[in-house]
């Protein structure tokens, strides 16, 4: 037997991988209609650090899903670039995940086996059960790992998606909505638990929602896309503004000046806010 197989093991069971910063060059995505050409997406600039927790907001319809695929590989950009640690995005990219409002796991697998499909490639099988028991735990579902999906709450079949989508150890983790089906409260507490998520694996979070205060409470810095009349008059979505929200996390979700910054992304989003309203009144 060789010594390399009596060593003791000193890594990890299943390697992390490190959070990537991600890039995105003045991106394009249109998509040919039988009226003609409908830009969707024009002229985005955006820069991830490693690590960094970033919220997108805009209107229904205005490309936020479309941006999120196009980072994650699922689609391409008509133009401009695309890239992880300066390597480009090309096809669907082993570093990145994606979870989505509807959990979309499959019903004839327990919870496990539906984490252990997000296992990469080639893992050994005592790894991936080890790993699967460790995302379990972190997400609070070691008691349900056994139950299939249609046992379950909507929140924990939610829990179980983000932890299939963690089992391949990405460095980008794009989500989309994924808090949008929950009840008020559940959707509190996978706030909470996305937090813990992310100060246990390390991870840049790309996250797509409606909820302004959900972007306030966990982003580093929130985008505020919009539909910007280009140059030749069409009108496309860029990213309007770039808000860094204040203070270290966990925040206080009843902070006075993440008050101020909600009424003043509700505004940009096109909502008329008492916020304002009261003040112009008191002027
Ligand atoms: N494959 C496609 N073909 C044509 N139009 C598309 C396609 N994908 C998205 N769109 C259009 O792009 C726009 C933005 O869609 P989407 O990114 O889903 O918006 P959001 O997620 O912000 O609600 C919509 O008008 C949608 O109809
Ligand atoms: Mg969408």
């Amino acid at each position: 037997m060789s010594s390399a197989l009596l060593a003791p093991r000193t890594s990890a069971p299943v390697a992390l991988g490190a959070a990537n910063a991600v890039r995105l060059e003045n991106v394009e995505r249109g998509f040919p209609m039988p009226e003609g050409r409908r830009e969707v997406l024009r002229g985005v600039d955006v820069e991830l650090r490693a690590g960094e927790i970033v919220a997108v907001v805009g209107p229904s319809g205005c490309g936020k899903s479309t941006l999120l695929r196009l980072v994650g590989g699922l689609d391409a950009p008509t133009s401009g670039r695309i890239s992880l640690d300066g390597t480009g995005v090309t096809d669907t990219d082993e570093r990145t995940a994606i979870a989505f409002q509807e959990p979309r796991l499959l019903p004839w697998r327990t919870l496990a086996q539906n984490v252990e499909l997000g296992l990469p490639r080639g893992t050994r099988r005592r790894d991936g059960r080890e790993r699967v028991r460790e995302l379990l735990h972190l997400v609070g579902l070691d008691h349900a790992a056994d139950q299939h999906p249609r046992e379950v709450s909507g929140g924990m079949a939610q829990r179980a998606s983000l932890a299939r989508a963690l089992a391949r150890n990405p460095g980008v983790l794009l989500l989309d909505e994924p808090f949008g089906a929950l009840d008020a409260l559940t959707r509190l507490r996978m706030q909470d638990l996305l937090l813990e998520i992310h100060a246990a694996e390390p991870t840049t979070v790309l996250l797509v929602t409606h909820d302004v205060e959900e972007a306030l409470f966990l982003a580093d810095r929130v985008l505020l896309l919009r539909s910007l009349v280009g140059e030749t008059g069409t009108d496309a979505t860029s990213v309007a503004r770039t808000i860094t929200v204040p203070g270290v996390r966990p925040r206080d979700r009843a902070d006075r000046g993440l008050a101020d910054l909600r009424a003043d992304l509700l505004e940009g989003l096109g909502v008329d806010t008492h916020h304002r309203i009261s003040t112009e009144e008191t002027r």
